[in-house]
């Protein structure tokens, strides 16, 4: 399909081109549909800038436009808007057109590749709410990203890394002294040891609670954590089971909720390229000592807040967060080709985002043509506007979230659905919660509360999961092959073709702005258009086969369209609900 919209603001631009004027035209979703369909608001500014009246200069072109195939009617309101109505044949053929693979329809000219950092799961830690977000919404912008054309690399970028490593070990060593991972002749071999991710969940904040109150627990901690990263060999061994058990868990809620990942690096991995990026550093001139601190100094003249130095590595010895995400950076550059790297966690970490972005540019590290971006998002808050707590008051587990939202579903679901019922439940909680999440502009705060967001009807993933399922059972219903629209029979129908105009459009925005609220809201939208009209007219029954066809082929498209961006959210749809 190529897009009429583009072509219908070309011929206009030509128009106004014979005219005398070069000007680009955009047209827009008219805000008041009973005067037209969409409008066309480049006049005015076009009639002031050459000391024009508007009025006549809107008349010229409508002059011009009016005959177009394309339009029912052109007409000049107020000061010179002018409103286009599009004629049945223009729509009816957009809609036959917009059978073709919708991959191709709407794709962009957009071909970069994109690298994308997201999840960002802690080993030994459990899986909470703000982890949710980064996958929910990282997946889905991966997904954007192919749709409108470009190629991704998508790492998980665990937490794998740091002191709380060496707490954990030291925990385990406490419980489990004679463990053969902490012999002196330990190398390598394979030790009998039942490590669970319950275990590792338990142990976690027993361990560093205990480190936190105890000076002397601190320091061995410490030691162990630096023998850990010269690879002592039991050390090593034990955390490279720690991080197996936790990525196996995380593996199995990821593919639970449609995420996927193409490397599973860590912060582990960007630790062994430090020394050369540090002698890289060096060589610049980049690094300056403060308090036995190694800094890099990111103030910029035109900053109006505090902009602290970038903490390479602590007075203490330890390697910052910052410098591991630095390093990242290297390692990435080294390794891949890529455009840009877009960065998808919680938005409080905009502050340390910022000083590593400044680091790799001023050192070169980063080129001048490498975009990196930090897409940071907000809270997502419990029903009572708090941050997400269970009952008894600990932070909330997406494995727990997504159990409650799951019975809740559940409860939902027909009697009749017998087999599968916990497998289909699941799937519609996968898609409420998603749905849920990316509805909000990425950067808005908001409450979670699993009665709303399972409701069958608001504007809700259940909602539009249950319509989607019901377009599909009317198709087979029908049984018709149906792959043609000959006539638009009323006014809602117009009005769903119309909305769909706008598709290709929206999608290009979402990407702009790494967001998918306006997906979701366009999803609702027609859902919503397509319910009215099929609770109106009786799709089935209708005796007028062009009628009836016409009226199939819409179902199928806007079917059809659903699953796409349904997709593109990251929401599989159950066979029934
Ligand atoms: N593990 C981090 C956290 O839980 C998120 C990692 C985000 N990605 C990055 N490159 N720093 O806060």
């Amino acid at each position: 399909m190529n897009y009429k919209i583009n072509e219908i603001e070309n011929k206009i631009k030509e128009s106004l081109n014979s005219l005398g004027f070069n000007e680009e035209v955009t047209i827009n979703p008219s805000n008041r549909p009973e005067l037209g369909d969409y409008q066309y608001n480049g006049i005015m500014p076009l009639a002031k800038k050459n000391k024009l009246n508007p009025v006549e200069l809107a008349n010229k072109l409508i002059n011009l436009i009016k005959d177009f195939p394309e339009f029912k009617e052109v007409k000049v309101a107020g000061p010179g808007f002018i409103n286009l109505k599009f004629s049945d044949e223009f729509l009816l053929d957009f809609m036959n057109k917009s059978h073709a693979d919708l991959t191709i329809n709407y794709k962009q000219d957009i071909n970069k590749t994109i690298f994308l950092d997201y999840g960002g799961p802690n080993v030994a830690k459990v899986l909470h709410v703000g982890h949710l977000r980064s996958a929910n919404i990282g997946e889905a912008l991966k997904r954007l990203c192919q749709a409108v054309g470009c190629k991704t690399i998508c790492d998980v970028h665990l937490g794998d890394w740091g002191r709380p490593m060496g707490m954990v070990i030291l925990e385990i060593k406490t419980r489990f002294p004679d463990l053969a991972y902490f012999k002196e002749d330990y190398h390598g071999e394979e030790v009998d040891f039942n490590l669970t991710n319950e275990d590792l969940l338990e142990l976690y904040p027993i361990a560093t609670s205990k480190a936190k109150e105890d000076e002397k627990i601190m320091t061995e901690a410490r030691n162990i954590n630096y023998e850990l990263q010269n690879k002592h060999p039991g050390y090593y061994a034990l955390w490279q089971k720690i991080v197996q058990v936790s990525v196996d868990e995380v593996k199995r809620l990821y593919h639970d909720l449609n995420v996927s990942f193409d490397l599973w690096e860590g912060e582990s991995d960007n630790f062994y390229y430090i020394p050369e990026m540090l002698d890289y550093l060096y060589g610049k001139n980049m690094i300056l000592e403060s308090d036995n601190a190694k800094i890099i100094p990111v103030k910029e003249e035109t900053d109006n807040k505090e902009m602290p130095p970038l903490i390479l590595i602590k007075s203490n010895g330890a390697v910052s967060y910052e410098a591991t995400d630095l390093a990242a950076i290297w390692e990435r550059v080294h390794k891949y080709k890529f455009d840009e790297i877009w960065y998808l966690t919680d938005k409080r970490q905009e502050l340390h985002f910022t000083q590593v972005f400044r680091a790799a540019k001023k050192s070169g590290i980063a080129n001048d043509k490498l975009k990196l971006i930090f897409n940071g998002f907000g809270t997502m808050n419990g029903p009572d506007g708090k941050p997400f707590k269970t009952r008894d008051g600990g932070v909330m587990p997406l494995a727990e979230l997504l159990d409650n939202v799951t019975t809740e579903c559940e409860k939902r679901l027909m009697p009749s659905i017998t087999e599968k019922r916990e497998e289909i439940a699941r799937t519609i909680a996968v898609g409420a919660i998603k749905y849920a999440d990316l509805l909000p502009f990425r950067t808005t705060d908001y409450n979670f509360d699993i009665e709303k967001f399972t409701d069958l009807n608001g504007k809700t993933g259940t909602y539009l999961l249950y319509s989607t399922i019901r377009m599909k059972s009317l198709l087979n219903k029908a049984e018709d092959n149906c792959d043609q629209m000959t006539t638009i029979s009323t006014d809602i129908e117009r009005n769903i073709i119309i909305t769909m105009l706008d598709l290709k459009r929206i999608i290009k925005r979402s990407y702009e702005n790494y967001s998918l609220n306006e997906i979701c809201e366009y999803l609702y939208k027609i859902t919503n258009l397509y319910n009215n009209f099929y609770s109106e007219n009786k799709v089935l029954s209708e005796e007028n086969s062009l009628k009836r066809t016409s009226w199939l082929t819409l179902t199928k498209i806007i079917y059809e369209n659903n699953l796409y961006l349904l997709n593109i959210l990251g929401i599989n749809i159950p066979e029934k609900m």
